[in-house]
């Protein structure tokens, strides 16, 4: 059977909403935790108010953005103002992190985030965003990415990435990081401490003049070391005025051209694993689980190359 169908055969399942069996492929030690196998409730959409800036996609649902092309070089104002949805997106996502608790559910993390939001006049900009129905992504233990908030309450030993971002005035900030829920498992908080390291580390290799596909070795040689897969069906984006447009960043040993170059302004946001590399996605079009059931975690930063380095642009401070 191939892993689709495997995977179609998963789904088609249909059982209770989550157990603790895995799909039994994963190789290797992979630890103890919840998997998920079906989405939740998710609530009706929340408002956002007359006078917030909302993204043109709010309007009309449109296909998500390109990510062909050559990236923008931004002008001073633009990197000003993306200074202040990153330093907007990153102040959010920490204080969403405190309500990483037993018991609370991710739609009322969601409701938190959508209020904090829309008090600061900005707009979550997952909202709509080729047809996604909430404000924010959560995506627990074998869920990759792109989760969407419901009634799931968080459970003791679970690992939940926070992806926020905001649009204002005109531009989107981007980050995500993965929070600790009561007691984890060494084997998660190996994960999760690995995964951040290997984003501190991408940033730090980037400069004026370094080949974009640095990220990707980086990564797959930091992967090898660890015993961990890189996620490769997620990339990270060039963003700005729009929430993904050029460069496409690769997790992933590759050799594809392009230099950075100053007041280029991506995201790095690599999700790694536990197990395989493989993913699937559920029956909302969104949620993208783990095939073999394995954890992963990711952490993502929006950043901007600078005449010497970098700068994060979504830091928290
Ligand atoms: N924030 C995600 C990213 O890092 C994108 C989420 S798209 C959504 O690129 F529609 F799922 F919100
Ligand atoms: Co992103
Ligand atoms: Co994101």
């Amino acid at each position: 059977m191939g892993r689709m169908a495997l995977f179609h055969r998963l789904m088609a399942q249909k059982t209770n909403a989550r157990n603790f069996f895995q799909f039994g492929k994963a190789k290797g030690d992979t630890g103890k935790y919840e998997q998920i196998v079906s989405p939740g409730l998710v609530s009706p959409e929340r408002g956002v108010p007359e006078d917030i800036e909302k993204p043109p996609y709010y309007f009309e649902n449109m296909p998500p953005g390109n990510t062909l092309g050559s990236p923008e070089i931004k002008t001073q104002a633009q990197i000003d103002a993306m200074r202040v949805s990153g330093k907007l997106a990153a102040r959010i996502l920490r204080e969403c992190g405190k309500l990483a608790t037993v018991g609370r559910t991710t739609d009322e993390i969601d409701a938190f985030a959508h209020g904090r939001i829309i008090e600061s006049k900005a707009y979550p900009s997952p909202l709509r965003y080729a047809g996604f129905p909430k404000s924010i992504c959560t995506s627990i233990n074998n869920i990759a990415c792109h989760g969407i908030p419901d009634d799931r309450q968080l459970a003791n030993g679970d690992i939940i990435n926070i992806d926020v971002t905001v649009f204002l005035n005109g531009y989107h900030g981007d980050c995500s990081k993965t929070f600790l829920v009561g007691e984890v498992d060494e084997r998660g908080s190996f994960l999760v401490e690995a995964t951040k390291s290997c984003l501190d580390q991408c940033i730090s290799l980037c400069a004026p003049g370094v080949e974009f596909n640095e990220i990707g070795k980086f990564i797959q040689s930091y992967c090898d070391e660890k015993g961990l897969e890189s996620i490769a069906a997620f990339i990270g984006h060039g963003i700005g005025s729009y929430f993904h447009g050029p460069p496409e960043i690769f997790h992933y040993y590759n050799e594809f051209p392009g230099k950075m170059q100053p007041g280029m302004t991506f995201t790095i946001e690599p999700i790694l694993s536990l197990g395989g590399p493989d993913i699937g996605v559920l029956e909302d079009g969104w949620t993208a689980i783990s095939l073999d059931g394995a954890r992963s975690a990711q952490f993502e930063h929006t950043i901007l190359i600078t005449e010497t380095g970098t700068e994060i642009l979504t830091r928290d401070e």
